[in-house]
């Protein structure tokens, strides 16, 4: 089974694999949303320390689980502790990763409507308030949205159906380029915009009295959810790595990458948003309700820059929700094609029905089911709040304490040093081993106590 499985082309396909999945909705949407609620500059030096220092560990024991056995989250527990309950982690990375697709699907969607209205009608002006209501009667009508979420759910089938190479690494190597492309055009554009100065400067000062508990601990999730941890995507695409591969290079890379582009969303966005005069704390109604009402400014007096900056912008959103999406989707394929001996087309159709039909009652929760409550909350925020909040910290705190505590330090170390042919990684190795021992499950099990507390 093994002789048969697929690789990625090499590290430049590999990190750009990776930083695809990591690079989405979290970065364009959540992160210049949290920056704008905690502080600006001083959130944006937290975040960078907890990449650093909390989430590159932890990405780094998920990617040698994979690398190392070079088999899909089951399969990989199967191999390195066969026989126990261990396995119940490799079973739990696949179901979560599949109910974050579902809702994210959906998100995924609204963003292909938007590009399609961009492209079309446009966004016309009114008080924000408006443009507000309009977002929430256009997500609480069935049709549209669920055309869209079935549109979205469709694209990322066809590209998994194609395979691991022909499907997921050439659509990451046409559009993870474009994406910093796009973001770039939308950057320049918007420091460019008059007032924009005070927004860059928002981004660039820090305001260290912001910084709380709560602060620190937003900004840790935050890292943790945009390098896509704790579900067993990164672990799959390791898998797919080449064996004498460097590890920690292709971690490097795919943090500095997903950094990057978090920074340049910042930058893309916040200039807009304050030169538009709009509170730059507006949560996260930032991309669906804030963006069209400054396009629908700009619109006024320059139409066609407006529509142009808002096709890219939307563009830019829906390939980078893509490329997680189908990161996400590759964890149901590879387990039902080795462990369960399906064909890859029928992994992709099955996980297509269940995540359709998951995703449609998320869609449809905004709306007519809106009164169906799990835990008080609507399904679509029940799947979040369920993946986000909790099986994310704890699925990333098991893979620690499973390569930390349970894993024999000659492999990891092997691993990690790629087989001890890395002077670096040797040198770095005990600040590695340290991280993921102690820091990494402390971290996650503060982050894990916020939900509770914060
Ligand atoms: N990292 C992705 C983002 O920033 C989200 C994601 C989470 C992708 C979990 C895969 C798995 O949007």
């Amino acid at each position: 089974m093994a002789a048969k499985r697929e690789h990625f082309g090499g590290r430049s396909a590999a990190i750009l694999a990776l930083a695809g999945s990591a690079i989405g909705l979290g970065n364009i949407w959540r992160f210049p949303y949290m920056v704008g609620q905690t502080g600006g500059a001083a959130f944006i030096i937290i975040y960078l320390l907890s990449c650093l220092l909390l989430s590159l560990p932890i990405f780094l024991a998920e990617a040698i689980i994979g690398h190392r056995t070079h088999a899909g989250t089951f399969g990989a527990m199967e191999q390195l502790a066969p026989g126990t309950k261990w396995k119940w982690l490799g079973l739990l990375t696949v179901l979560s990763p599949l109910v974050i697709l579902s809702y994210y699907s959906v998100v995924g969607g609204w963003s292909v409507c938007y590009l399609w209205q961009s492209l079309t009608a446009g966004f016309h002006l009114g008080e924000i308030g408006a443009v507000s209501s309009a977002f929430g009667g256009f997500i609480s009508k069935p049709g549209a949205p669920l055309l869209c979420h079935t549109l979205f759910l469709l694209g990322c089938a066809v590209i998994v159906s194609a395979g691991v190479k022909s499907g997921i690494e050439k659509f990451n190597k046409v559009t993870m380029p474009l994406l910093f492309v796009l973001i770039v055009v939308i950057m320049v554009y918007s420091i460019s915009l008059p007032g924009a100065s005070a927004g860059v400067e928002y981004l660039l000062r820090p305001d260290f009295s912001k910084i709380t508990p709560s602060a620190v601990a937003a900004a840790m999730g935050q890292s943790f959810f945009s390098l896509s941890l704790g579900v067993g995507t990164i672990l799959t695409y390791a898998s797919y790595i080449r064996k004498d591969e460097n590890i920690l290079f292709t971690g490097l890379g795919t943090v500095g990458f997903d950094l990057l582009f978090a920074l340049m969303a910042g930058f893309a966005i916040m200039p807009a948003v304050f030169a538009a005069g709009i509170e730059p704390g507006a949560g996260p109604g930032l991309i669906f309700e804030t963006l069209p009402y400054i396009f629908a400014k700009m619109g006024a007096s320059a139409p066609w820059v407006s529509a142009g900056v808002a096709v890219l912008f939307f563009l830019t959103i829906v390939f980078a929700a893509f490329t997680s999406a189908i990161s996400m989707y590759e964890v149901g394929v590879a387990y039902l094609v080795e462990q369960k001996g399906f064909s890859r087309p029928k992994a992709v159709i099955l996980i297509f029905v269940g995540c359709w039909i998951l995703g449609a009652l998320c869609s449809l929760s905004f709306g007519p089911l809106a009164g169906m409550k799990i835990f008080g909350l609507t399904i679509f925020s029940f799947c979040d709040t369920l993946t986000s909040n909790f099986l994310m910290t704890f699925g990333g705190l098991l893979f620690v304490i499973f390569v930390g505590w349970k894993m024999d330090k000659a492999v990891v170390r092997d691993e990690f040093t790629a087989g001890g042919a890395s002077r670096f990684n040797c040198a770095v190795f005990d600040a590695f081993w340290f991280l993921l021992r102690y820091a990494a499950p402390l971290a996650i099990v503060i982050i894990f106590l916020t939900n509770f507390f914060a």
